[in-house]
């Protein structure tokens, strides 16, 4: 008996991948919840900040991620996409100090692109996480409003500033 409540956790923990039970912990966002393994999602594109000293990655899950390798996130992004930015300070590489590299974890975020829910927001559900703790930045949809407002300088490009990178 006792064994069998000790064994079993520890099997369910070693098939269940980290990403899962880490993701666990983390609250939900604006009342959107963290994405259950985004670290492992695929790239879209890169950004530097020169004004902030900042490096970001924008990742997609599997329907944001077909949409880019297409011409589809043109103008388009479909249902269910959610794009994800990653940000850290800069940092020097010790062994090649020319080399600039991703330093200090600073924010996680997301855009859930679903046109009725998040109609107030151009279709899209906004989010983010601090630090590497993953502590929820706003509870309240409100926290959303701000992100809008300045994504509205991407109105083109349905409120998405990235353009995925080009790949061979
Ligand atoms: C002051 C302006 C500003 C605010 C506020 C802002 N963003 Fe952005 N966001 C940008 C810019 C510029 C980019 C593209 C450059 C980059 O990668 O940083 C971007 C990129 C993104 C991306 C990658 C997809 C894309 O549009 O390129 C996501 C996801 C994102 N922002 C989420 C958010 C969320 C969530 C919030 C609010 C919590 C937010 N942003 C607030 C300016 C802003």
């Amino acid at each position: 008996m006792k064994i069998k409540t000790i064994l079993l956790p520890l099997a369910i923990s070693l098939i269940t991948p980290c990403t899962y039970a880490k993701n666990k912990a983390v609250q939900p966002a604006n009342n959107i919840e963290y994405p259950i393994g985004l670290s492992n999602w695929r790239v879209i594109g890169t950004s530097i900040r020169n004004d902030n000293n900042t490096q970001r990655v924008i990742l997609g899950n599997t329907i944001a991620i077909r949409a880019a390798r297409s011409n589809m996130a043109k103008t388009n992004w479909p249902q269910g996409a959610i794009l994800a930015k990653f940000v850290w300070k800069n940092e020097s590489l010790a062994t090649w100090p020319a080399a600039t590299v991703p330093g200090k974890f600073v924010h996680a975020e997301i855009m859930v692109r679903d046109t009725k829910k998040y109609a107030a927001t151009g279709g899209w559900g906004f989010a983010r996480w601090k630090g590497e703790d993953l502590q929820p930045h706003g509870t309240d949809s409100r926290a959303a409003d701000a992100c809008f407002s300045c994504h509205q300088a991407a109105k083109e490009t349905d409120f998405v500033f990235t353009r995925p990178a080009k790949l061979p």
